[in-house]
């Protein structure tokens, strides 16, 4: 078990005017190589619990568990959990301050014991799985690139690690079409390759098509936890909650409001298509 959450909270200022109860007795099982999006309203906790995993914070009452060790216990090594657990925060290319695009990439392999050709090579493949020839950007100043390349060099400093665990707060806001699609196409081939993967992400399309499992917080609280397909069919339950709903999802309601009857759980563009296909092939006949 890669995650363990047991009744965690956390309050930010406690004790003070500014208290502000941010989650509150969560308690989550996330297994080795799950795909789980993570949603809900702007302030509902998403930021606060993916900084209580990668050890960030430290909960007001609960326990950590990654891997099954309660990542703060004082006999906990912490370096065990750098390694373990890499984390892109919202907007990383804000990130980036190194001379070098090399440099940049290499930061997190400081002190993790690496030769020089080790941490070449590791710079080198995190580069490559972004989308960048090595040789060529290597030498350049990350500043002189644009915003969505200087993204894909901070999440190249995070993959360089090779993190089993990938943390992830809303990597393709702000991304272009082209940019999200080959974003989301490389987390999908991580998470081929074996890593856990935890997204925090408003796209609800994005997560019907690439997690299989969704978590969605309210005011700091699990509202749903559950399978893909079965989180992101609650249109009703969704939009009451003030959860956006994805395009597949809502076009599957429509179908169904219409009298023609959906496989419970469409929410994924394939899915659709396949089931207008049949239908299609049974009006011809
Ligand atoms: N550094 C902070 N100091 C005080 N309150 C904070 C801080 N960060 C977040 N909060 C509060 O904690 C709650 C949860 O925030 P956050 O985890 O950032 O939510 P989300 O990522 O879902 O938008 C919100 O009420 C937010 O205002
Ligand atoms: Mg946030």
């Amino acid at each position: 078990m890669p995650i363990t959450l047991n009744h965690v909270s956390y309050t930010y200022a406690p004790g003070t005017a500014y208290a502000t109860g941010a989650l509150n007795d969560v308690s989550l099982t996330i297994s080795d190589g799950e795909f789980v999006g993570i949603m809900g309203k702007t302030g509902c906790g998403k930021s606060t619990l993916i900084q209580l995993i990668a050890g960030l914070l430290t909960p007001t009452s609960g326990t950590v568990e990654v891997d099954g060790r309660d990542i703060n216990s004082p006999s906990y090594d912490r370096s065990l959990l750098r390694r373990r657990v890499g984390v892109v925060f919202q907007h990383p290319e804000h990130q980036l301050f190194e001379t070098t695009v090399e440099r940049d990439v290499a930061f997190g392999l400081k002190h993790l014991g690496l030769s020089k050709e080790e941490k070449q090579q590791a710079v080198r493949q995190a580069l490559e799985a972004v989308g960048f020839e090595y040789e060529t950007v290597k030498n350049q100043s990350p500043l002189s690139f644009s915003g969505g390349e200087k993204r894909r060099f901070a999440i190249a400093g995070v993959l360089a690690v090779k993190p089993g665990i990938l943390i992830l707060d809303e990597p393709i806001a702000g991304l272009d079409p082209l940019g999200r699609q080959s974003f989301l196409a490389l987390l999908d081939r991580l998470h081929e390759a074996g890593t856990t993967i935890l997204m925090i992400s408003h796209n609800a399309d994005a997560i019907a098509e690439h997690a299989q499992r969704v978590v969605v917080l309210e005011q700091g609280s699990l509202l749903m936890d559950g399978e893909a397909g079965q989180v992101l069919s609650e249109n009703t339950f969704l939009k009451e909650h003030g959860i956006g709903v994805g395009q597949a999802a809502q076009i599957a309601a429509l179908l169904e409001a219409k009298g023609i009857a959906m496989e419970p759980g469409t929410v994924r563009y394939d899915d659709l298509l396949r089931q207008m296909i049949a239908i299609g092939r049974r009006l011809q006949q």
